[in-house]
């Protein structure tokens, strides 16, 4: 596929992958992109997962016509596009591999050599000239690893710019870029957002008219629509105007509060009410829809003089994305020694500019008419 004249896409869709990063559901499957400047010298950009090194390097062979590949550019580590780093280098003796100092280090930790006779190592603002097209490093740590750079090609305006703007699906899948975009950057990227944000300010000083991320779609139409939710996110800031309830229930009270709450709500008039019932849907979905709203409530029992498992889960998720600026609003239940809104406030004692709503709902086993009263001016408040 061309994205440019000069620039090939040789990526690879994985349609069979359960789990991404141990941890994601990836219904649509995943991409592992990979690209090639085809110049008076060739650049690759990045390597794929393990399992599609021979589809790669067909690609690869392809989009080469014969010719022998000058460089093996490698913005990140993460195995999903480095696996095939010493597949590539035995192919192609004489390429050079082109990475930040860090990267070298961990090519050594998972190949057993840094490829110290053909390194190039890379700092910010280093350039390389392919002919025509002049490349231009940036590093981009904690991005999400320490050791990622993005490259931008001046010619074509293009930015490579590694996992940002990265998304789950295989890059046929026609779906909606933001809803996976989210789940995808705040589940792996999220803890990152200054680091993501600091990128993003580099970025700002580059005329970009495409980027080639290695996950998902090629982005090339209508760049300030990306630019900007990457800016909401990265700085933790409210995407949609709306509410989102997270519950778990044992027995059916808590979840019978929490739709009763989600009612009141959008009899008031909330443009966006959103229900996750933690023990049942996946959470990633639930941690991009509290990163997403500027109001979350939560609403659950009290258990083992704690909370239940999956809020439990559901908080420590928030908390080590450094969950910030947002209202929480809590339902709590217990039966005896209701524990649940102490707990949860508690936890998020150290994050950023956490406000909790005043009016709280306490329940006793099932809702009374008094229970039924405190979410109303939950709702009220909230909205
Ligand atoms: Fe897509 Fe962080 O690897």
């Amino acid at each position: 596929m061309e994205i440019t004249k000069d620039i090939r896409y040789i990526g690879v869709n994985d349609r069979k992958i359960d789990l991404f990063e141990g941890q994601f559901m990836v219904e649509n499957g995943m991409a592992y992109n990979s690209y090639a400047i085809i110049d008076e010298k060739i650049a690759v950009f990045d390597t794929v997962d393990k399992n599609f090194g021979g589809e790669w390097l067909k690609n690869l062979e392809n989009a080469l016509d014969g010719r022998q590949p000058d460089y093996l550019i490698v913005s990140h580590m993460e195995p999903d596009h480095s696996a095939n780093i010493a597949n590539f280098a035995k192919k192609y003796e004489n390429a050079k591999v082109v990475a930040s100092e860090k990267a070298f280090v961990m090519m050594k930790q998972f190949f057993g050599t840094d490829f110290a006779d053909r390194k190039i190592a890379v700092k910010e603002g280093d350039t390389l000239s392919l002919g025509k097209h002049t490349l231009t490093f940036y590093t981009a740590p904690m991005v999400h690893w320490p050791e990622v750079i993005v490259t931008y090609d001046s010619l074509d305006k293009v930015l490579f710019s590694a996992d940002a703007f990265g998304k789950f699906g295989t890059t046929d899948t026609d779906e909606d870029w933001a809803c996976e975009a989210r789940r995808y950057y705040f589940g792996i990227v999220g803890k990152y957002g200054a680091q993501a944000n600091a990128l993003l300010k580099k970025a700002g000083n580059l005329d970009i008219k495409t980027i080639c991320p290695l996950h998902g779609p090629v982005l090339s139409e209508n760049l300030d629509y990306y630019l900007n939710l990457y800016k909401t996110w990265t700085s933790y800031g409210v995407e949609t105007d709306g509410v989102v309830i997270c519950y778990t229930s044992v027995y059916g009270g808590t979840k019978a509060a929490a739709e009763l709450l989600a009612e009141e709500l959008e009899k008031g008039g909330c443009p966006k009410v959103a229900v996750n019932d933690l023990a049942r849907c996946d959470m990633a979905e639930a941690v991009e829809d509290a990163f997403r709203y500027g109001k979350v409530v939560l609403a659950t029992t009290t258990y083992n003089a704690e909370i239940f498992p999956f809020m439990r889960t559901f908080i420590d998720e928030l908390k080590e994305r450094n969950f910030q600026n947002k209202t929480v609003g809590i339902i709590e239940n217990g039966t005896w020694a209701p524990m649940a809104e102490k707990v949860i406030k508690s936890e998020f004692e150290k994050s950023k500019n956490i406000a909790f709503a005043e009016n709280s709902v306490h329940i006793r086993s099932v809702m009374t008419d008094e229970n039924k009263e405190e979410i109303k001016a939950l709702a009220k408040e909230l909205l």
